[in-house]
């Protein structure tokens, strides 16, 4: 197997089979664009089983994702796409960036998912953009961005569902999506990196802005998330 790109969380991989790639979970963690950096003790473990587990909860609700299956603690098996360079947030709760932009207290709930898109670019610091600057640079098409969009929506709508019940509040979160024979499906990763989770009764924190915030207990809260899902323990 051949590396075929290092990114801040993640190694990949080329398999024997062409259509299919290896991604390896790394424990590495950066914030604001590679300004903080640290390492997060078993974080890939964390990221690469709470992906899978979403990645199969979404299939069985018919949103077509990469996952192919789990090979070990660190490491999946997916299908190999095109990445379209848009990242898809989408937002129940006010946080983070639009809390910052928009001179929100965190915390207030939207009367309906908010989504926002950024251009796919380290260099630039994953810029704001909107439908139009997505046609005319030709990051992906209508039919893409509309199938996209559609995509989000379920996404949100089984992930907050199923989340609810281990008594977590989906406040917002990243997607990425990759083009794949034709067809636009789900692709990177959806974990405590990528999410805002926070718990229902004591709105504690439970995902990464522990670590880009300094608030403590960061490798208690990914591991809580396991566990809440899977029943795991990796601390
Ligand atoms: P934001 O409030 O910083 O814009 O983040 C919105 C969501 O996107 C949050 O759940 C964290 C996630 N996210 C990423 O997955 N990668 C990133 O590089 C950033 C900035 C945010």
């Amino acid at each position: 197997m051949e590396l075929l790109y290092e990114g801040k969380a993640k190694k990949v991989y080329s398999t024997d089979n062409p259509d299919e790639l290896m991604v390896e979970y790394k424990d590495d963690a950066t914030a604001f664009n590679g300004v903080k950096r640290g390492t997060i003790v078993s974080k890939g473990i964390v990221n690469n089983k709470v992906s899978a587990h979403f990645f199969k909860l979404l299939e069985e609700n018919g949103v077509a994702t990469h996952f192919i299956r789990l090979l070990s603690g660190r490491e999946m098996l997916v299908k190999r796409v095109e990445i379209v360079p848009v990242e898809v947030i989408v937002r129940n709760y006010s946080a983070g960036s639009i809390a910052k932009r928009l001179g929100l207290d965190e915390g207030i709930k939207f009367p309906f998912p908010v989504i926002e898109y950024s251009y796919k670019s380290d260099e630039l610091g994953d810029p704001m953009i909107n439908d139009d600057h997505i046609r005319a640079l030709g990051l992906a098409t209508d039919a893409e961005m509309a199938a996209i969009r559609g995509m989000a929506l379920k996404v949100n709508e089984v992930l907050s569902n199923y989340l609810l019940h281990k008594d977590i509040i989906l406040a917002d979160f990243k997607l990425e999506f990759g083009r794949y024979h034709g067809e636009v499906i789900l692709a990177d990763e959806i974990s405590p990196d990528t999410c805002r989770f926070w718990d229902k009764n004591t709105m504690e924190k439970l995902d990464k802005d522990r670590f880009r915030r300094d608030l403590g207990g960061v490798e208690e809260a990914y591991n809580e998330i396991l566990k809440r899902l899977t029943g795991e323990s990796v601390l």
